[in-house]
């Protein structure tokens, strides 16, 4: 169906243009020949800067050469982690409403999903007794992703800390999907996972360029982590791509060296947005939207319509002309919700939820 005038909040990325001094370092590297494979494992001032960075960010300090393997974004490093850590019939928890990567990954890898409930009532975090009830023998990994895509949550500290001491107990992976890092608001924290007690040595820390510096088409991931836990993806990922484009790998660098306040602007227009499209939201008669914490999406409650989510979705998109995306995309735990992506223009956000409120008129 052609939809000329669709406004679409449905794309998880930035409107944003990556950093100009980052593109300009991307056709500098260009023009001086870096259009050759890179080392597998990534352009070394790259892999040298990302130690510096989750130094300074964590106090966190990984080998450049065996401990930061730069990958295909945040996608391909979570697949290469679960391929290379999964056995068949290995379990892997991962969150139910979970972002839609993480269970065909853990099939591709030949293991067990095993959905781990993400309560509204619980602010979207995973409740310690729901985790450890799903934990068997056969247990490998746990996937946790922390700002969190679809609900914008964020884990606080005592969280975490609970977690964390499961993880140890239970001598399990985590794979800490940590790809909104730096998109959180009202102050809030974001704890990188591989600082609890125990955690380093256990914790794949998946991160990308994407969201932080609106690259999400220039594909520059990266994954840290112990050099015993990490070699085992460095195969997968040389055998899977050999490397990743390196011009891309040189934006990245510049977009890591260069002034951080492209990040600041971004995520202060996101935070404006945000308090817009929540505020509309709950003004509207039938959705219900605490406001999120961090990533750049709100994940209304939609039970006050008596519809299922993809219907609910459907409804918009043919009524409204605004696409979001159904709930029930994210897993189970997803239904009776909707996610709208705010990282679209406050013009644009403003029309949608206009037209939102004038199509969702006709069902009362
Ligand atoms: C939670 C989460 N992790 C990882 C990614 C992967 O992004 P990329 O592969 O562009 O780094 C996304 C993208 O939407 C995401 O939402």
């Amino acid at each position: 169906m052609e939809m000329p005038n669709c406004i679409n909040l449905s794309v998880g990325e930035p409107d944003f243009s990556p950093p100009e001094y980052a593109l300009e370092a991307g056709f500098r590297a260009a023009s001086q020949g870096s259009t050759h494979y890179s080392a597998t494992n990534g352009v070394a001032e790259l892999r040298d800067a990302l130690s510096d960075k989750t130094y300074k960010d964590y106090g966190l300090r990984y080998d450049p050469s065996s401990e930061i393997l730069v990958t295909v974004g945040g996608t391909e490093a979570i697949l290469a982690a679960l391929l290379a850590w999964l056995n068949p019939g290995d379990e892997a928890l991962i969150p139910n409403p979970g972002f839609v990567v993480y269970e065909p990954s853990v099939l591709l890898a030949e293991g067990t999903p095993v959905r781990v409930p993400l309560l509204e009532t619980n602010s979207f975090w995973p409740r310690p007794r729901d985790v450890t009830s799903l934990i068997t023998e056969k247990s490998r990994v746990i996937v946790l992703n922390y700002p969190n895509n679809p609900t914008g949550a964020v884990l606080p500290y005592e969280e975490i800390t609970a977690l964390a001491k499961i993880a140890v107990e239970r001598d399990l992976i985590v794979i800490s999907d940590e790809v909104y890092e730096k998109i959180v608001y009202d102050g809030s924290r974001h704890y990188c996972l591989a600082t609890f007690p125990g955690m380093r040595e256990r914790t794949l820390v998946v991160n990308s360029f994407s969201k932080t510096y609106a690259m999400t088409g220039l594909r520059v991931g990266y994954v840290c982590g112990p050099k015993e836990l990490l070699s085992p993806l460095w195969l997968v990922h040389q055998y899977m791509v050999a490397c990743v484009d390196t011009l891309s790998q040189h934006i990245a660098l510049a977009a890591l060296n260069g002034p951080q306040d492209f990040v600041r602007d971004m995520v202060r227009e996101f935070d404006r947005r945000r308090r817009l499209v929540i505020e509309r939201l709950n003004e509207i008669a039938g959705f219900r939207c605490s406001l999120p914490k961090g990533a750049f999406y709100a994940f209304p409650n939609i039970e006050g319509f008596g519809m299922p989510s993809d219907k609910f979705a459907e409804f918009l998109a043919r009524e409204a002309e605004v696409l979001t995306v159904p709930g029930s995309a994210f897993g189970s735990g997803g239904e009776n919700h909707i996610r709208l992506s705010y990282a679209a223009s406050y013009q644009k956000l403003e029309e949608a939820l206009e037209r939102m409120e004038k199509a969702l008129r006709k069902l009362t």
